[in-house]
């Protein structure tokens, strides 16, 4: 007879705790997904120098370089291929550097040389001649 009442009280214990812990991990689910990431309006001013043109435009910091380039900047050498640094159609040189810039935020470049636009010497001295 004992025994069996410690069943039954362990038995309410272990259904207790085990619903509060269920509802606990629901309310923290709930309370993450209605946390916002970022605010939707927060816009940040940033100079970039582009081809040598500094250019201030007011982006979100999660845009990339590649959308800010050819969307804001309508500088369209740069093409959007995979979008997933795989094919190279987006590469810019960032202070003399090849980088995916479809694969970087516009905001971490505000002090660099960024050149979407580039012919060899070769090349440019061919076109001088035929000038
Ligand atoms: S678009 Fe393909 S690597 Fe950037």
């Amino acid at each position: 007879m004992r025994l069996r009442f410690k069943r039954r009280r362990f038995g309410k214990i272990a259904i207790a705790s085990t619903l509060g812990t269920i509802v606990g991990s629901l309310k923290s689910k709930t309370q993450a997904q209605e946390k916002p990431q970022s605010h939707p309006n927060s816009v940040v001013d940033v100079k970039l120098r582009v081809n040598g043109v500094e250019h201030a435009v007011k982006i979100e910091p999660r845009v990339t370089l590649l959308d800010v380039l050819r969307e804001r900047l309508n500088l369209t050498g740069s093409k959007k291929g995979c979008d997933h640094g795989q094919c190279g159609a987006c590469t810019v040189l960032i202070d003399g550097r090849r980088v995916n810039s479809c694969q970087t935020f516009a905001i971490m470049h505000t002090d660099a040389a960024i050149t979407t636009e580039f012919i060899s010497r070769r090349t440019r001295t061919q076109m001088q001649d035929m000038t």
